[in-house]
């Protein structure tokens, strides 16, 4: 089988202010330098107005640091925006695109987030696309063809394994505390696999994540289904002592 170097993200959102996010980088970075041979990435998606100081913490460790969200320019006349140049310059190597949040509150349609991961790329970055279904969706039973719509006109031109990577985060159970069944979750990630081999040569190494309440209890369960590469955390990566039980996992 295809080996996939697991990705655990979190993705902060907004929140956090300079001291306490410090803390909690330091805290992080200690804990992943004390492990000699780490199997997984790890990624911390801070407010922009934190990613050059948390990147500066975390330098020397294998904690990485990322955007939430980026223009699809490089730079002009777009007042409260902030480019992918601009993240990469403040230390970021990855940016999430297309957070169900993004979509919902600033009404970001599939092709407004492949421009965007377009951006992410020609900056040199490593892509997190996501994608998810409503609760309405389904229950309507329309998830795959969801998924299908946003994985197809989502995807940037140029998405490699090394450059993009996909996240499935069921709208419904973002900060809900609710998961779906693993079989649910196999399912759906089986589904996009099989999307991405139709757009893509090494499909098979891009790797996927799981997102939505995922948290240490439940980390273990989601992680071991087949085709789930890793995790995308809200709530439970915002302090170390939460998020690190979910990097322990792999
Ligand atoms: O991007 C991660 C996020 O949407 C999941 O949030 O709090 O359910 O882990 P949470």
């Amino acid at each position: 089988p295809e080996t996939r170097r697991p990705l655990i993200a979190g993705n902060w959102k907004m929140n956090g202010l300079a001291d306490e996010s410090l803390l909690q980088i330091k805290d992080l970075a200690a804990r992943a330098s004390k492990i000699s041979d780490p199997a997984c990435d790890v990624l911390i998606c801070p407010p922009a107005t934190l990613l050059r100081d948390l990147a500066k913490a975390a330098m020397d460790s294998p904690v990485a640091v990322g955007g939430q969200d980026c223009h699809a320019n490089e730079k002009g006349a777009h007042t409260g925006d902030i480019s992918a140049t601009m993240l990469k310059d403040s230390g970021a190597h990855y940016c999430i695109v297309g957070h169900s949040e993004r979509r919902t509150d600033h009404g970001e349609t599939n092709a407004d987030v492949k421009s965007k991961a377009e951006a992410v790329l020609r900056e040199g970055l490593i892509a997190i696309v996501c994608v998810g279904e409503t609760l309405s969706e389904r229950e309507a039973g329309t998830t795959l063809d969801v998924i299908s719509d946003q994985v197809r006109n989502s995807l940037p031109s140029g998405a490699t394994a090394a450059n993009t990577v996909i996240a499935y985060e069921p709208v419904w159970a973002i900060g809900t505390g609710k998961t779906p069944t693993v079989l649910d979750v196999q399912t759906v990630h089986a589904h996009i696999r099989t999307e991405l081999n139709e757009l893509m040569n090494d499909a098979n190494r891009v790797r996927l994540l799981y997102g939505g309440s995922v948290k240490g209890s439940n980390a273990g369960e989601l992680m071991a289904v087949e085709n789930v590469d890793g995790a995308l955390v809200g709530g439970a990566s915002l302090t170390a002592e939460d998020f690190w039980p979910i990097v322990n996992v792999c």
